[in-house]
Formats: C-alpha cells, structure tokens, sequence
C-alpha cells in the first residue's frame, strides 16, 4: 500500500494526548500531568494546536533517524504523533508549495535545547529539500557553519555544557522549486564578558580549550601558545574539562567545518593568531610605580608575554606598551595624555582582549555570511530560525542577563501578538462571535526597559552621555527617580518606599519583574559595558599591526577617520538590532517550538514539576490552549479557499461566476459539512476542527485524482481516435499501393507466360515446316544415292570378275616357279652340302673375333700398374682369352714403367723387395718403414768436417750411415754409435769424436735376430771365435732397423755369396762373453717414447719391455 494512503492520525497509539487542544478536562494539572505522563513515555513533544512543546530529554532518543525523516515527509501535521519534524515538514512544504516566508521561533530558558531544536529543524529541511551536486554544496555550508559559531561562540556554563553566548537568527533561501540557494546569518550581542572573566564553574568560549588540546605542536609553536590551561589566566580553571566533550576532536571538526564553508587556510590561520593572541593578553601584568609628582604609574612585569602578542600580531612593542601606560583624552582640539595605574591598565588590557574577540566573532559570522550567501539575483523564499540565548536567572546578574531577558521579553511579545492577540482581535474583526480570553500581556516590561524616554536603556544611555562624573550608583539613583513607580520595578532606594525593608534586596540593586519571573540586576558594570569604551590609544595601536585581520578589524584607528563622536552604546545598538529583528519576524509567517527544562541538573528521566509549571506559567502556555480551544483551526480569505476547493461542487466547477463569499456557502453546504464546523467571516472563512480541514484536502484530493483521470481518458480518446483515423487513412493508402502492386506483378507475369507460349508455337511451327522441307528432299536425293549404289555395285561386280581372272593367271604363273625352283634345288642340294657350311662357319668366326679386338681396343684401361680394371668379357667362349689378355697387358704395362727406371733407382726398389721378403707379416715394424726410402748415409761423412778424421780411415764406399743405440751388455743401458756399413766391414765409432771403437768385418757376422713386435732392438751374432766375438754379440736399437738388417744383409750376400740368418722371434738367444743370455720381449708401459726398454735380470735373462 501507497505511504500516503495509509491512515494514522495523532490519535493513533497515544500516550496522553498528543495534542493538549483536546485535554479534557482543561486545567493546569491536567496540562502538567500530561506533559510529565509523555515524558516519562519518551514522548517528548506535544502540540498545542501547531505551536510543538519540547522538553529536554537530556538523553540520545532515536527519533532523529533518516527513516524517521522519511516517515515525516509529505504527511499532514497531525497525522503522526508530534514532533520538530512535522513542524518543519509543515513550515517548509507552506513555503514551497503555498510561497509563504516562514520562520521558526524557538524560546525557553538557557539548556532547553533551542539550539538543538534548530539543528534538527536545519537538518530537516536539508534532507527532504532538492538533491544535487550544487544543492548539497550550499546544504553542507548551511550546515557547517553551525560548529564554527559554536566553536567561537558557546560556552559551558552552569545551565548548560553547550550554551550559547551569543544570540542568532539565520534566514535560509530558497528558489521557487524549494532548492536551497543560501543563506544569512545575524548575529545578536556575545557576551564578551566571558573572554576575560568567568562565574565559578563555568568555562571560557570553546574555541580556546579546542585549540589548545586538538592543535599540532607546531600549530602551537607558531601561535606561540603552551598546550596546558593553567598558563592562561583567562582560562577558568575549575572547570576546564568537561564530561563526554572531546575538545582535540571538536577542534578537528570546526577545522573542518571551517574549510567546507570556504575559510581559505590563510584565514583560518589569521583567526588562531587572533585568539592566541587574546589568550596571551590575560597573561600580561603590571606592577606600580611610584612617580615623583605623586602620580601612580604603571609598569609591564614580564615584557616576554608582550614580546610574543606583538610578534603574533605584527606589532611595534613599544606602540601597545605606550598604549598600555597612557590614555590620550581629545576635546576641542587639545590633546591631553594621563598616565594609567595598575587597576586601570589591566582595565585596558581586558577591554582589548574582549573588543578583539567581539570584533573577531563579528568578522567571522559576516565572513560566514560572504560563503553562504545566494548567487542569484532570483525572488527567493525565506526560512528564517531564530535560536536566541534563553532567559537567565543567575546568582549573580549583570548586563548582559538584562540585555539577554530584554530580548526574551520582547520575543514573547511576538508570541503573544501573533497566537493571542491577533487571533482575538481577527475574530473581533472578521465579526465571529467571540468570548475573550485574558492572559498576560508583557508589553509594560518591554516599555520599562525600552521606552525611548523614561525607559531603562534610555536612562542608562543618558547616564553614560552625561558630562561630570558618572558612576553605576548614580546610574541606579536616576532609576530610582524615574522608574520607582512603575509596578514591574523594584529597588531598595526607590522613592515609594516599597521595598525599603527587603533584605533580600541589597543597596547596589535593582530587580524587574519580568513575564518569566523576577530577577534582580546588580548595577556594577553596567555603564561601563554600555558605554563599550576602548581606549583610542589600543585601538590606534591595533589599526597599525601588519596584521591584515587585526588591522581590519579596527578601523577607527585609522588617525584619518578619527571622529570626536561617541559610538553607539551597546544597549541602544541592541535595541536597534532587536527591533528590526521583530520587524522581520512580523512579515513571516511563524512556527513556534517552546522548549521547556525539565530539571536544573541535566538529569534525564528526571520531572521537576514545579520547575516545568514556572516555565509553563510564564510562557503563557495555558492560555495559548485555551485561545486555541475557544477558536477555529484555520481560517482562509473566500477567494483562496474556493480557489481550492470549488472542484468538490459541480455548481462552483469549473468557474463561479458571482461574489466569492456565496460561491464557499454553496460549496460547504453542498458537501453537506455540519454549520458547527464553520462560521463565515467578513473576509475570511473560520473552520473549527483540524479534522474538517483534513477531510476537505482529503476530498479535494480524490477529486483531483478523479479529474486528473477525466482529462486522463479524454486526452487518451482523442490519442487513440486520432491514432485510429491515421492507421485508417494509412490503411487505404497501403492496400491501394498494395493492389496497384499484386496487378502489376500479375499482369507481367501473364505477359511472360504469353510471350512464352507464342515462341513456343512459332518454333514448334517453324520445326514441323522444317521436317517437312527436309522429308521432301531427303525423298529427292535418296533416289539418287539408291542409283549411285545400284551402279556402284554393279561397277564392283564387274571389278571382282576381273580381279579373279587377273588372280588364276598369276597363281598359275607362281605355282609353275615354285614348281621350277623346287626342281633346281633339287638337282643342286648335292653340291652345296659339301663345302658351303664350313665357309659360312669360319667367315662367321673371323668376324666376330675381328670385332671384339676392336672393340678391346677402344675400351683399354690406363697404363697405371696399380689399375685393376679390365672391361668386361663379350662373349662366353672367349672367356680363357679374355683373361689371357689381361694378364698380358698388365706384364706389359708393368715392364714399360719399370723401363723408365734407372739403375739407381732400381738398385733402391731391390733393397725394398728385399725388405719386404725378409720382414713382411713377421715383423710389426716393416708396415711402417714401407714408406721410408732408403738413404743409406744418413750422416754425409765425406762432408761433414766432424768425421774427417773416420772418413779417412774408411777407405771403402759407405753402404751405411746412421747412429744407433748400443745396448750395454751388462746392464742393458743404451749409448749412441755410429753405425758404418762398407762393402766388407761394419765399423763402430764414438758419436761425437768419431773415433773408431771397433771395427768388424761382415763375414763374421753369422747371423741377426729380432723381436715381431714394433720394437727396434736387433741383436747381430758374431762367428764364434773370431777376434770380434771376444765380448760376444752387439745389441742395437735403431728406428731404422729394416733398412740397416736389409742392408746388411745384401752387403754380406755380395761379399760372401752366402745368406745370413734372419730370426725374427720374440725370444732368442745371444752370447755375452762366455755366456748365453736371452733375450726375451714382454708388452709394457714405455717411459720414453717407443724406444724398448731393456734391463739385464740376471746371467741368463735381459728383459725389454716393448710397447
Ligand atoms: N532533543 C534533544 N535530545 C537529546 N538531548 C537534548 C535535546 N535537546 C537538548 N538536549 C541536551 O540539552 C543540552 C542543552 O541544549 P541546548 O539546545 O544547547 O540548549 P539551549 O540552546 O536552549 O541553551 C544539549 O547539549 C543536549 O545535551
Ligand atoms: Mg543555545
């Protein structure tokens, strides 16, 4: 089901009655019962018709949720039950939809939660007016700008941890849609009282305890501060914490705050500068000095503190210390400087550090206003939320409590003008009947304090105006003159002697008996804080800082606009303020939120009832029940409210034609609404109950809904019809076009199909003519061809006859050849026989040997010896042959290269056949020497100058030359000889002198042994007994040892004629001396290349290791 058609009424689940209207019976107990009865139910507000009741709870609620904001939204006023949200939701959808300024009065004593009361009302409209990038921009400035003036602006004092010191009323803007667009703020006396002095208990303005506990280090380092309170002695001490307040983290929010309302951080720092500086002022003292003329003078004790403020500021020290010691007094030209003592130089210090601060609080809310502030130049529609300080009753009342009841009397006035008085005099006027209802009209309080002539503030500005001496006791005898008789003033010294023996009055005193209660001011102070003087002397010095903020904020320094005349006293500027503040809320339509202050303790949960009767007592609450009960709900002018309703009645729907007045009876009476209900003004219609308003909207709504569906389904007739004859019209065009199509696609496909046909019958018909044409002469020229084959066959005929006589004659003739063939052969067979066939046999021989030897020739191979190839044989029985030949011509080829051989060389060949007889697959070394030629003097002796002397001595041809290796016979060890060979002695001589060591002729040599290995050892046996055999056999070693025994050997063929023995075995043996050694191969390692290794075992062994 749709939100709004759901139906609840305040009536719904109520505790107590929700709106006191309907209290039954009506009487103060009642009233309070009630209150207390919700209260105790957390139902903390209660209506008095519209005017929304609330008491301080002193505890988190969750009636503030999003959803709850929802459920408020859009509903009437009395549908749920009450709260600040429905008033707001009211006050807003009047200014949206009905274009009515609006604003919103809240009032009651300090910690009532006004200011709470306007948040939420704040909050309210930011969450259910327009989205938007731009719309939220200016929503959160609104918003923001809030903790800022808190910050600078609220205190705890004894009523309250948050109260407010300052007065405020902010006008929010709107655009035709309800968009916010902006805002303005005003701002009403701050008590600057506070900054340098505070009541027992209470603390200085937020701002400095933030920012000492939420500052960076090095934020306090610039500003030169110390982060405890007790170095300050404007801070008060007794209270400087207070329960559940985190000031680091408030001060992290106003910083915030400040920057989303657009502080530049330039400015945020010019603003700390200026509150440490005010901080630091209270740290500055005097001490006396006595002066030779006998005046008092003054002296700074500690020029540090000072030091630091005019650093702070941008300040020539000696400047603010003149102006701290000396006042310069003006008039008619004269200028005359006095010296200040101790009392009034801390005077003047106080008066700087509170008129900074003032200035500054001003200059931040205008600098608020400057963020805030609209754009556009469109009309705007204005909420305005006046949340002003509430009534103050202290121990202790100065100036400022009268200044704040001041405000709170003339607040009340507002209230009683707009919801008493007016309603009465409207019924009066609009000639309703009426019995008049009396209650307190406070306007005698307000002419006492603010009558332009006899009244306090006027009295006062005259005491302060006044030339002579002017003290605030002469200030409280002028008021004993002047107001002694009025009944709301009391004093001890006032002419009626009325109160001459009131103790509880004391001399210095006087008490008003305001709407709220009597309080009693004491006089001190007061001139001085009207007068709100500051020495020019500090303001002078002040103009001059390099400080831009500072120096702005006190432009009568400025020696150029120096004027002689007195600035408005601070009493008669807010009267002013407050007067045009009044004005303001008159042209508005108001919303009233009265907060009441359930305990003095901050307790929740806790009723004081006779503290809630006072308050309801004096805030006239009862008689604004019973003004309410006695009149009508609402009232309209006759032209709006059948402009509003004239669509419930056929007869004023939809015009009515004559006056406006007639045409609302006709419209009431024909919905039949009871007479009670209603009464008709001169002007106005009057309608008793809330309820007959609502069933009126609710009727007008359902007719709305009905009208809306009339024009709903007139206009959808009028789519449909207009659609329908356009899909007709269409139609028509669409099935012509479409016929004109199907025909014309008809149409060519018939004459296709025509055409066809026609070219069928023509060729069908041009065919058949053509069959004909060809039958015809086919016919003709059979005929002939059937002639052409009769004669051809007869021609044929005629040939074959001919043939076959031409074929008998030539049989015959053939026959009678072979015939006489066959008879010649026969007679000569004999002869043939005997000699032919041998002829035939033998040229047939002849030829084909005649070819194959041509055929060889051509196809010889090389002449090389070492060619094996021979071309393959032709014929089978010449196989024998063929191998003959090869034979043959291998010889041939042979002998014709072993004839281009010279002696020489062939003597070379000889040897190496010889080698190759006596070692060939006996003795591994052979394969290797194959390659070798064989040079025979490898060592030139006939040339080399080295041997001359062994060349002399042979006198044969050498054979031989080389050095071998000897192998010692006794232990097997190896030297170099020459080794020379000649045709009949092998001689044995020292390598390097040559000289002859032994010379052998060849015939003894019998016989040579060596191993089959690769070795180069050889042993050469001697004839036993002959003169070289006297040691025994020599051992060698040579790598040339083939070529040597080849040698050797043939050299002892020549000589002797006879061949020695060669054994070639892996063991033999060889005489050494007398015995016979063995000589015996192993296979081994070799140490020294492939030279054999020998080593003599024994007597009868020499071992060589051969590889
Ligand atoms: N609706 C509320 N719900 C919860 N606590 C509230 C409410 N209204 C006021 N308070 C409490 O009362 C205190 C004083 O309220 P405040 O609005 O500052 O009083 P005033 O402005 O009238 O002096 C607040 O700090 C808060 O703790
Ligand atoms: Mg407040």
């Amino acid at each position: 089901m749709p939100k709004s058609e759901v139906k609840t009424s305040l009536l719904d689940n109520m505790i107590g009655v929700g709106d006191s209207v309907l209290l039954e019976p009506l009487t103060e107990d009642t009233f309070l019962e009630n209150l207390k009865n919700r209260f105790d139910h957390s139902e903390i507000y209660t209506y008095i018709g519209s005017v929304v009741i609330s008491v301080n709870p002193y505890r988190h609620l969750p009636i503030y949720t999003p959803e709850k904001v929802e459920e408020y939204r859009n509903r009437n006023f009395y549908e749920l039950s009450p709260h600040i949200y429905a008033l707001a939701d009211e006050a807003y959808r009047s200014l949206r939809d009905q274009d009515k300024d609006q604003c919103i009065l809240i009032t009651g004593e300090s910690g009532a939660g006004k200011t709470e009361a306007s948040k939420l009302v704040m909050s309210y409209v930011a969450a259910v007016c327009g989205k938007g990038a731009e719309v939220n921009q200016v929503k959160e400035q609104l918003l923001q700008s809030n903790p800022v003036l808190e910050a600078f602006g609220n205190a705890k004092t004894m009523r309250n941890d948050n109260s407010s010191r300052f007065g405020k009323y902010m006008d929010i803007e709107f655009d035709f849609k309800g968009d916010p667009l902006g805002g303005v703020i005003s701002n009403y006396l701050l008590e600057k009282s506070r900054v340098v002095k505070q009541p027992r208990g209470e603390r200085n303005f937020h701002i400095f305890y933030q920012l000492l506990s939420g500052g960076s280090e090095d934020l306090l380092k610039q500003l030169k501060l110390e982060r405890e309170f007790n170095q300050y002695n404007y801070l008060g001490l007794d209270s400087a914490k207070v329960n559940g307040v985190d000031d680091a983290a408030n001060f992290r929010t106003v910083k915030n705050a400040m920057q989303i309302v657009g502080f530049l951080d330039d400015e945020v720092v010019l603003v700390l500068e200026v509150v440490a500086a005010v901080l630091k002022l209270g740290n500055i003292e005097f001490k006396p000095e006595s002066r030779v003329n006998g005046l008092d003078e003054s002296r700074i004790q500690d020029k540090n503190e000072l030091k630091e403020i005019c650093e702070l500021l941008g300040q020539d020290q000696a400047v603010l210390e003149r102006a701290f010691s000396f006042r310069t007094v003006e008039a008619k030209q004269e200028k005359v400087s006095t010296t200040l003592n101790v009392a009034q130089a801390y005077y003047a210090r106080d008066a700087l550090a509170k008129n900074l601060y003032n200035r500054l609080f001003t200059w931040l809310v205008n600098r608020i206003n400057e963020s805030i502030k609209a754009q556009t130049k469109v009309r705007k529609k204005v909420m305005g939320v006046l949340d002003i300080y509430g009534f103050e009753i202290f121990e202790n009342n100065s100036f400022e409590q009268f200044i704040i009841n001041y405000c709170n009397e003339k607040l009340q006035q507002i209230f009683i003008e707009l919801t008493l008085k007016e309603e009465q005099e409207e019924y009066i006027k609009e000639g309703i009947e009426w019995t008049h209802i009396e209650y307190f009209n406070n306007a005698i309080i307000c002419e006492l304090i603010e009558n332009n002539t006899n009244g306090i503030l006027a009295m006062l500005d005259e005491e302060c105006l006044r030339p002579g001496t002017v003290t605030d006791e002469t200030f409280l005898e002028k008021l004993n003159q002047v107001c002694a008789v009025h009944e709301r003033f009391e004093s001890r010294m006032s002419k009626s002697s009325r109160f001459l023996n009131d103790t509880t009055l004391p001399h210095n005193c006087f008490r008003i008996q305001h709407y709220a209660g009597k309080v009693m001011y004491h006089v001190e102070g007061f001139v001085d804080k009207n007068n709100d003087l500051l020495y020019r002397d500090l303001s002078q010095a002040m103009w001059k800082t390099n400080h831009v903020l500072v120096k702005s904020l006190f432009p009568e320094g400025n020696p150029a606009k120096m004027s002689l005349k007195r600035p408005p006293t601070a009493g008669s500027q807010f009267k002013a303020s407050v007067a045009t503040l009044m004005k303001n809320l008159q042209t508005k339509n108001p919303n009233y939120i009265r907060c009441i202050k359930p305990n003095d303790q901050k307790a929740p949960h806790v009723f004081a009832e006779g503290l809630v009767c006072h308050q309801v007592r004096y805030l006239g609450l009862m008689e604004n029940v019973r003004v309410r009960r006695a009149g009508y709900a609402f009232k309209q002018p006759y032209e709006s409210c059948l402009e509003r309703y004239k669509m419930l009645c056929s007869q004023t729907w939809p015009h009515w034609r004559q006056g406006s007045r007639d045409g609302v009876k006709v419209l009431l009476t024909e919905l039949q609404i009871p007479p009670e209900e209603f009464s008709y003004g001169r002007s106005k219609i009057f309608i008793r109950n809330p309820r007959t308003l609502f069933e009126l909207e609710d009727l007008r709504k359902r007719r709305l809904e009905d009208l809306a569906t009339l024009i709903q389904k007139i206009y959808r007739g009028w789519k449909c019809r207009t659609n329908f004859l356009l899909m007709k019209k269409s139609q028509i065009i669409i099935s012509a076009w479409t016929k004109r199509h199907f025909q014309r696609k008809k149409y060519l496909q018939l004459k296709r199909v025509t055409l066809i046909i026609q070219s069928y019958i023509r060729g069908w018909k041009a065919r058949k003519l053509l069959r004909e044409l060809k039958h015809q002469k086919r016919c003709e020229e059979s005929a002939t061809t059937i002639a052409a084959y009769w004669r051809g066959f007869q021609a044929r005929m005629e040939v074959r006859q001919l043939k076959e006589a031409a074929m008998h004659k030539h049989a015959i003739a053939v026959i009678w050849a072979y015939w006489l063939g066959y008879e010649v052969r026969r007679e000569y067979r004999k002869f043939f026989r005997a000699n032919a066939g041998k002829k035939i046999y033998e040229f047939t021989i002849q030829r084909i040997m005649q070819k194959y030897f041509l055929e060889l020739k051509k196809k010889l191979p090389s002449m090389s010896p070492t060619e094996k190839t021979w071309p393959p044989r032709p014929y089978l029985f010449l196989d024998d042959t063929h191998t003959e030949l090869k034979r043959i011509f291998h010889l041939w080829r042979c002998k014709k290269y072993r004839d281009q051989f010279t002696e020489q060389k062939k003597a070379i060949f000889e040897e190496k056949l010889e080698a190759s007889e006596l070692f060939k697959d006996k003795k591994a070394l052979y394969t290797n020497s194959v390659q070798q030629p064989f040079q025979g003097d490898y060592l030139e002796i006939s040339k080399n100058p080295k041997y001359q002397k062994l060349n002399g001595a042979v006198e044969e041809n050498i054979v031989l030359a080389d050095v071998v290796n000897k192998i010692n016979r006794a232990n097997g060890k190896g030297a170099p000889r020459i080794f020379l060979l000649t045709q009949s002695n092998f001689i044995l001589a020292d390598q390097k002198s040559g000289q002859i060591k032994s010379t052998i002729p060849v015939n003894d040599i019998t016989s040579v042994s060596v191993s089959k290995q690769t070795d180069g050892l050889f042993a050469v046996h001697l004839k036993e007994g002959s003169t070289a055999a006297a040691k025994g056999d020599f051992l060698f070693t040579s790598d040339r040892l083939i070529e040597i025994i080849t040698k050797l050997y043939r050299t002892i063929f020549f000589k002797t004629n006879q061949k020695i023995n060669v054994e070639i075995n892996n063991e033999f043996l060889v005489q050494f001396n007398q015995d016979k050694v063995c000589v015996k191969f192993i296979q081994g390692a070799q140490k020294n290349g492939n030279l054999p290794t020998c080593k003599r075992k024994n007597n009868r062994l020499l071992e060589v290791t051969v590889p």
